[in-house]
């Protein structure tokens, strides 16, 4: 069975095939068009902008998906696609809409079924686009414990199967994600942050730091706002050689502008980078004693940074090595669309089950998109 799915929730145009045998994903093509360069000038993704490459690329990313997958043309992407899967939130509204409404139109003229999927949920499922993994086994992987870190969201939640979550934590101010762009800025990098400031921080030894958020705080909940200005705070003592103090002293408009050397610029990643891991792995442990889990997914953006990775295999084959980790391969961890394959699948066989698909067929009707989307 060849599912099809569309991803435009922010700045990737992403389009993938995927084929379910055996109950295990077989992602035969997977095309992301990104808008990185084009955001970059602006320091952030411009909605609108955003919305006008995803209407320039949607199409030719379709094209090039269906060669990648081998289809000789239109008419045998027709023949083979069974289902069609888009994310409908949460996102940028703008950008969410074109590639709903592409799906919406491919599902009309193709009358093929069309599923709504929540982002977040595709995050959560990009470690069985690993082939090794199916889907049926639940029994070896549920209750499992994920954790999604993007630049949208810091979410611990309870799988206590496929697709059924309970949120026990999340940010209270930025996402991880977030604070890694902000840092980023504070800084002097470029956009996105969160890889430059990785690699930035693995030129440095120093043994800088910062307090931990919510570090003794009993909740599940996570802080990043506060660290983020610590960062900046520490920058501007840097760069002046003063007590911050001093640096704000009693002038009405005291001169904040940060310039450091390139060693500052990495002791300052560093020492961001490894307190924002230890504020995700302080709640992971503490969600981990309070309840049984077979299993830890992590997902989101933020997934594939090096040191939070190695940290968390670290930790858990010291502290839980009975629990079994589903990392997905750094291919899959940021945005894209093969992360959606998987439950397209889940939410389909499901209606199926309780004779209801027919409610996704209508969809080319009726779907919306929903910006804040909860999972
Ligand atoms: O999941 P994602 O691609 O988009 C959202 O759903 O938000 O996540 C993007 C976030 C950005 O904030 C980006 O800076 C961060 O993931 N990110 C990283 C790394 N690669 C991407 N953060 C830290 N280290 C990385 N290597
Ligand atoms: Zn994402």
């Amino acid at each position: 069975m060849h599912i099809l799915t569309i991803e435009t929730s922010c700045d990737e145009t992403a389009v993938a095939i995927g084929e379910i045998k055996g109950g295990k994903v077989k992602i035969i093509s997977h095309v992301v068009a990104s808008q990185i360069k084009l955001h970059a000038k602006w320091g952030g993704v411009v909605p609108d902008l955003a919305a006008r490459e995803h209407l320039k690329n949607l199409v030719p990313t379709i094209d090039v998906a269906f060669k990648q997958a081998g289809f000789s043309g239109q008419q045998e992407a027709f023949k083979k696609i069974k289902i069609i899967g888009v994310t409908a939130g949460p996102g940028l509204a703008p950008a969410l809409l074109l590639g709903v409404n592409f799906a919406k139109a491919l599902s009309y003229a193709w009358q093929k079924p069309l599923i709504p999927i929540n982002h977040l949920e595709g995050h959560l499922y990009a470690p069985w686009v690993d082939e090794s993994l199916k889907l049926n086994f639940s029994s070896q992987v549920f209750p499992a414990l994920a954790l999604i870190v993007s630049g949208g969201h810091t979410m611990l939640i309870e799988m206590a199967d496929h697709l059924k979550y309970k949120i026990i934590g999340s940010t209270l101010d930025d996402a991880v994600g977030e604070a890694f762009d902000k840092v980023a800025r504070i800084i002097g990098l470029g956009y996105p942050g969160g890889p430059q400031v990785s690699r930035l921080a693995k030129e440095s030894q120093s043994d800088l730091t910062f307090s931990v958020p919510l570090k003794n705080s009993p909740s599940l909940d996570f802080s990043f706002s506060g660290l983020k200005t610590a960062v900046l705070y520490k920058a501007l003592t840097m760069t002046k050689g003063k007590s911050l103090k001093e640096v704000l002293g009693r002038s009405p408009k005291p001169d904040l502008k940060i310039s450091l050397s390139k060693k500052q610029k990495a002791d300052l990643a560093r020492a961001f980078e490894r307190t924002a891991i230890e504020a995700l792995e302080i709640k992971t442990i503490k969600a981990l004693k309070n309840k049984k889990f077979k299993s830890f997914i992590l997902g989101g953006g933020v997934a594939s940074n090096e040191a939070l990775r190695k940290s968390l295999l670290k930790l858990f084959g010291e502290k839980f090595p009975q629990i079994k980790i589903l990392f997905s391969s750094p291919e899959h961890t940021g945005d894209n669309a093969a992360m959606l394959v998987p439950s397209t699948y889940l939410r389909w066989r499901r209606a199926e089950k309780e004779k209801k698909t027919d409610k996704y067929l209508k969809n080319w009707e009726s779907l919306e998109v929903d910006p804040n989307w909860e999972l």
